[in-house]
């Protein structure tokens, strides 16, 4: 089965582009993010101490990150609970890089990423799609766009969600995630040799969408 990459920073667009990707190929949509931020959830909520290994150990057997795939949008389920809303907030947003960077962690999440595409195409968005959970995948993306775009992006969709947040508070925050995703020690945030580099800066989601459409049936059916 095929596997679609989409890597790069956060709010860079690439879980709206995976989406529209999947749905124009029959594929399954995957948002890799959220298996880390269902973990951080999980851990605020058990009041996991994230520098002890032995908790993390004891707890992480304790949590299943699922999904309900949809076409009107994937539901992330923690141990069958639907906790889409509740991992966007910002709680959840301010400790999930440290929760990234924890080997145990990443050993588990990208294990379920590899089962979740065993028997179906699939389009995976995240840090280390390309580099790590899917080596050999037909295609590999690596989006990128500039800082002010980026907040631009999160500050909308805070917006949208009802939150009004400072630009330089989400300046902040992406900066501090930016830089503990790109250089933790366990597969640190990074385009993989054979990504292909897009900054969508100045792209419409219908021209990205439109661009890796046409990258993906070149790979895919070498038409
Ligand atoms: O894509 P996102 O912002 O929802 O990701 C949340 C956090 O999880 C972010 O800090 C990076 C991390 N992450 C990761 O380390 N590896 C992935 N494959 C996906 C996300």
């Amino acid at each position: 089965m095929f596997q679609i990459a989409i890597d790069g920073h956060s709010s860079c667009g690439k879980s709206t582009l995976a989406r529209a990707l999947a749905r124009e190929l029959g594929y399954i949509y995957i948002d890799s993010g959220a298996m880390y931020r269902a973990v951080t959830l999980f851990f605020l909520e058990n009041r996991v101490d994230l520098y002890d290994q032995q908790q993390i150990m004891d707890n992480l057997h304790k949590l299943e990150v699922s999904f309900v795939l949809a076409e009107a949008g994937n539901r992330t389920l923690l141990n069958g609970r639907d906790v889409e809303d509740r991992i966007r907030e910002m709680d959840v947003a301010a400790k999930v890089s440290p929760v990234a960077t924890i080997p145990e962690v990443r050993r588990k999440m990208v294990k379920r990423q590899r089962e979740l595409a065993q028997n179906q195409g699939v389009v995976m968005d995240g840090r280390d799609i390309g580099s790590v959970v899917f080596p050999k995948a037909a295609l590999k993306i690596f989006l990128t766009a500039t800082v002010d775009r980026r907040v631009e992006r999160r500050q909308r969709q805070l917006l949208e969600q009802g939150h009004v947040i400072d630009y330089e508070d989400i300046l902040h925050n992406l900066y501090e995630r930016d830089y503990i995703d790109s250089t933790r020690s366990d597969s640190p945030l990074m385009k993989a040799p054979d990504a292909i580099v897009i900054d969508n800066s100045n792209l419409s989601p219908e021209e990205q969408l439109a661009i890796c459409a046409l990258l993906a049936r070149h790979r895919l059916f070498h038409v």
